[in-house]
């Protein structure tokens, strides 16, 4: 049965964009499935493009917020104290912070990525005395004013964008090229042409960019440089922090401590705004109300997000999935890439924000249409659009994460496959999938 689109088309902006791939009028959730209102169920890899880490509805976060909510417990508290908010950063503090020696104050800033981006930089600008950021190529850190500055795409910056923002290369963007040594280069040089900058800011995996994963070491490198010029170190996590690369933070894995770490998306557990900037405590200067906003106190997500913590940040057979979980996609995603070389550069990415880069953006969006036909929502990324990006639940299942690789494997073969690459490829991905 088609779905009733005819509401959204009439009355909705033209803005609208994932559900332009999607054409369906999603009802239910549960976990990794979604189901549209006629009842059809979907394997869902975009999770939200990545706010439901811990999946649809999940049961733990449910429960505790339907007992929040029926206790009569406040909701919506602005920046006043409330218990919620308290038992959230005394987990965040003993399970995140204290076990990986990070001493942050946390700022609840507006609850979406590109306000706590926002702040972010404001902090930074205050704090230095400096205007000027350096962000990066293909970077992505959302819509309004100064994170779209920072933002690589022309397609979202022609509406509005202002700067100041130099523009380096990410690590990789230029095979063999190091940007650090660059930057290093134009931050000595006084006639460079580049004022010293307050803040750089830089994701550690690049979600929308690409899953283009910056190295450990090309990282430590940045931080080095930041620390010698008095340069703050953003991380924007705000989709690679909170488990998504197989560590709570995507930067750990380079063993660096940022200046400011944004974090948006799951961190408010299950899929509820909320937003938590990071601050190095000799940088945090605001005075009193100077970053302010009405929705900084959502305690559901305050609820939601103590609980999840509490549940999975403390269980080690669900930190030890995550690695197995990487693996298992990445062996099936190596069979699928193998079969199709024709089609498929290479794998992209890290953890459970792993993908397909194919040679055109024509061939993702064609699989993208034959996955959901299937039942599979999935989502591209990448400057053509030429990634396929598997965003899946960190609490998947094995099998049903499986179940996705194999219909991602079947419309390949269907959209790719010459008779001989068709021989091989159904076993060689069922034995890994
Ligand atoms: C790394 C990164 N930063 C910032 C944002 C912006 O977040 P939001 O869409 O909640 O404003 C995104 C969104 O995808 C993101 O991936």
């Amino acid at each position: 049965m088609n779905a009733d689109l005819s509401t959204f088309e009439q009355y909705e902006s033209s803005a609208r964009s994932y559900c332009r791939d999607f054409p369906a009028v999603f009802a239910r959730a549960k976990g990794s499935r979604l189901y549209d209102e006629n009842g059809r169920g979907y394997v869902d890899f975009l999770c939200g493009a990545g706010a439901l880490n811990y999946g649809h509805n999940n049961e733990y976060a449910k429960q505790a917020v339907m007992e929040y909510m029926a206790g009569d417990n406040i909701m919506m508290s602005l920046d006043l104290h409330s218990a919620s908010k308290r038992a959230f950063i005394d987990a965040f503090q003993s399970i995140i912070l204290a076990p990986r020696g990070y001493r942050y104050r946390i700022q609840f800033t507006s609850p979406t990525g590109t306000s706590v981006l926002e702040s972010a930089v404001k902090l930074a600008r205050k704090v230095t005395g400096r205007q000027n950021v350096v962000a990066f190529t293909n970077g992505y850190h959302g819509m309004s004013g100064v994170s779209l500055s920072m933002t690589g795409s022309r397609h979202h910056r022609q509406a509005m964008a202002y700067g100041p923002v130099t523009r380096m290369p990410y690590d990789g963007y230029i095979d063999g090229f190091d940007s650090v040594t660059l930057l290093r280069r134009f931050l000595e040089d006084g006639s460079s042409g580049i004022d010293l900058p307050a803040a750089v800011v830089v994701e550690s995996v690049q979600g929308e960019g690409g899953l283009n994963v910056a190295s450990p070491e090309w990282l430590r490198r940045l931080r080095e440089l930041t620390r010698e010029y008095g340069i703050l170190l953003i991380l924007d996590e705000v989709q690679a922090g909170c488990g998504r690369t197989g560590r709570f933070f995507g930067f750990e894995r380079a063993g660096i401590v940022p200046d400011l770490v944004c974090l948006s998306k799951s961190i408010g557990g299950l899929g509820l705004p909320m937003a938590v900037l990071l601050i190095d405590p000799a940088h945090d200067q605001w005075r009193p109300g100077e970053d302010n906003g009405t929705f900084r106190g959502n305690n559901l997500a305050f609820v939601a997000a103590a609980e999840v913590l509490r549940r999975y940040w403390t269980d080690e057979a669900f930190i030890r999935g995550l690695a197995e979980k990487e693996q298992q996609i990445r062996n099936a995603l190596t069979a699928i890439a193998n079969a199709f070389p024709r089609h498929i550069v290479g794998l992209r990415g890290l953890g459970l924000m792993q993908g397909l880069e194919f040679r055109s953006g024509d061939d993702t969006s064609a699989l993208i249409d034959a996955c959901f036909l299937r039942g599979l929502v999935v989502e591209s990324c990448g400057p053509r659009g030429q990634v396929l990006k598997l965003m899946p639940a960190l609490t998947i299942e094995p099998s049903v994460l499986g179940e996705g690789i194999e219909i991602i494997a079947a419309c390949c073969h269907e959209l790719f496959a010459t008779t001989t690459e068709a021989a091989g490829i159904s076993e060689a991905v069922s034995a890994t999938a």
